[in-house]
């Protein structure tokens, strides 16, 4: 067998072969390239894929904007699973990404990162655990206390003419003067942003400042809030993580109460009284 043809298939035949593995132990280890993560590069590598490619690729990796990154084929999905990629593979993907939509890490992360990327989605995803509302209120950050919101706008802009842009390979979101075609701010808001929702009068419910404040959802779960009466540098007034994989957040025609849905925790569903303050 070629070296090439060993770095293809060692990691696969690795895989289905493993009750062979011990009769055939020394010339299998020869080609097997595959090095599973000890515990603390699992543990680092389980954080660095939540942060950036669970967006994309799924908490658990079945597919989402991205594909399915499970070990194994999948048919419905029309993936060679990682296994069959193998790690050069891999590494070259998460590097450089691909013309069809992955974007590029080489920018992000070293070399050893993508490597343990590379080796860590050749094993099989952990189920995380459910969101526990502790944990969210220990990653819920009030940077303008709603008692300092300004009771008028303090920038002398047109804000109904506001436009918000989504940065979402940088986090952010960009605030637009439609008036002036000036970009006022970039807001950071927590990496590939998917919706953002204002307050709106609906039929019963009225709000007081219809389209002053909104609520940006990230595939992360991360969701902020914006005041668009407030200066640029104020305009972020509160975050929180209430998901690891988020896709919609809606908001109640009062503006009282704030509703996040996605996939993990599976069809969870929070409901925030007044707007993100109390929680
Ligand atoms: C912005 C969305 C996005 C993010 C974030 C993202 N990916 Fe992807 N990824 C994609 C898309 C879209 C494809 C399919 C590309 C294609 O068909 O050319 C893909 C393809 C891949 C593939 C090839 C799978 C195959 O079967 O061919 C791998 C491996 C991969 N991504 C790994 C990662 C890893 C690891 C991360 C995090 C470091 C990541 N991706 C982050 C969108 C994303």
């Amino acid at each position: 067998m070629s070296v090439k043809h060993t770095i293809k298939y060692g990691a696969a035949l690795l895989a289905v072969c493993v009750g062979m593995a011990a009769s055939s132990g020394v010339a299998l280890a020869k080609k097997k390239e595959f090095k599973p993560l000890n515990e603390a590069e699992f543990e680092q590598a389980k954080s660095m894929y939540f942060q950036r490619c669970a967006g994309c690729h799924g908490v658990l990796r079945k597919g989402a904007t991205g594909k399915n990154l499970e070990p194994k084929p999948n048919k419905a999905k029309k993936t060679k699973g990682t296994l069959k990629l193998g790690t050069k593979r891999l590494e070259k993907i998460i590097t450089l990404g691909t013309e069809g939509g992955m974007n590029n890490f080489d920018d992000i992360f070293s070399k050893e990162e993508i490597n343990l990327l590379a080796r860590y989605i050749q094993m099989e995803p952990p189920v995380p655990p459910e969101m526990s509302l502790a944990l969210m209120k220990e990653r819920h950050k009030v940077f303008v206390q709603p008692k300092d919101y300004p009771s008028k706008p303090m920038h002398g802009r047109n804000w109904q003419n506001f436009f918000i842009a989504i940065e979402r390979d940088k986090g952010s979101i960009a605030i637009i003067d439609g008036d002036k075609k000036e970009v006022i701010a970039h807001i950071p808001t927590g990496y590939a942003v998917h919706v953002l929702k204002t307050v709106e009068h609906h039929n019963t419910l009225k709000a007081k400042d219809p389209g002053r404040f909104w609520y940006i959802m990230g595939r992360d779960g991360m969701m902020t809030k914006i005041d668009l009466w407030a200066n640029p540098d104020k305009m972020k007034v509160a975050q929180v993580q209430v998901a690891y994989d988020a896709r919609d957040v809606a908001v109640s025609g009062d503006g009282k109460y704030v509703i996040g849905g996605g996939y993990w925790p599976p069809h969870f569903v929070i409901a925030y009284s007044k707007t993100m303050e109390t929680l």
